[in-house]
């Protein structure tokens, strides 16, 4: 069977839809899921340009999508060999669909109470690799961190429902057990 194709439009018109019906992270998780996995797959967006990655970073963020009010926000991600980023939440409910490479994913929990700014600590929970047409949805308050342990740069699609500098998520050390603002450098 040949799947038929799926535009950034159609899908774009999915997530308005889905998110005027509903407000539950797990039912847009539910909704958008197998959506994100359909145009992943699909050839139509993909770009040579989205394997570029800032050498600072590690990481190349391609941004496909955002609504005028910074929701709904799909990116293109590219991860250099090697690189990654460390335990961080999203604040906001997200879908990633590994698209070329495998990159690990390893999740965490939070175990103090939040109380203190600037403080947190964090637990491993469980690590996950996440290959081409897997899938991971994460609520607004999931912990990862991402690693591309191969030796080409890897890419994968991730559907966000706020545009990630604009929903205040966090970085956190476990080591050190701190928690600060995360702002990444978006390419064109
Ligand atoms: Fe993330």
């Amino acid at each position: 069977m040949t799947a038929s194709s799926y535009s950034l439009t159609e899908f774009v018109e999915d997530l308005r839809q889905i998110t005027a019906e509903h407000s539950e992270d797990s039912s847009i998780l539910r909704e958008v899921t197998p959506l994100a996995q359909r145009f992943a797959a699909d050839p139509t967006w993909r770009d040579e340009k989205h394997y570029e990655a800032d050498e600072e970073q590690g990481i190349g963020f391609h941004l496909l999508h955002e609504e005028p009010d910074n929701t709904l926000a799909v990116f293109a991600i590219s991860w250099l060999p090697g690189k990654g980023v460390g335990p961080h939440n999203h604040r906001t409910w997200s879908v990633v669909v590994g698209v070329d490479g495998t990159e690990l994913n390893t999740f965490w929990k939070r175990t103090d109470d939040g109380d203190k700014p600037g403080f947190a600590t964090i637990e491993e929970t469980s690590r996950r690799d996440i290959g081409h047409g897997e899938v991971i949805g994460m609520d607004g308050n999931a912990i990862h961190s991402v690693i591309n342990n191969g030796d080409q740069t890897t890419l994968s699609l991730h559907v966000y429902g706020m545009h990630l500098n604009h929903s205040g998520r966090s970085l956190f050390d476990p080591l050190a057990n701190t928690e600060e603002k995360l702002i990444v450098k978006v390419q064109d």
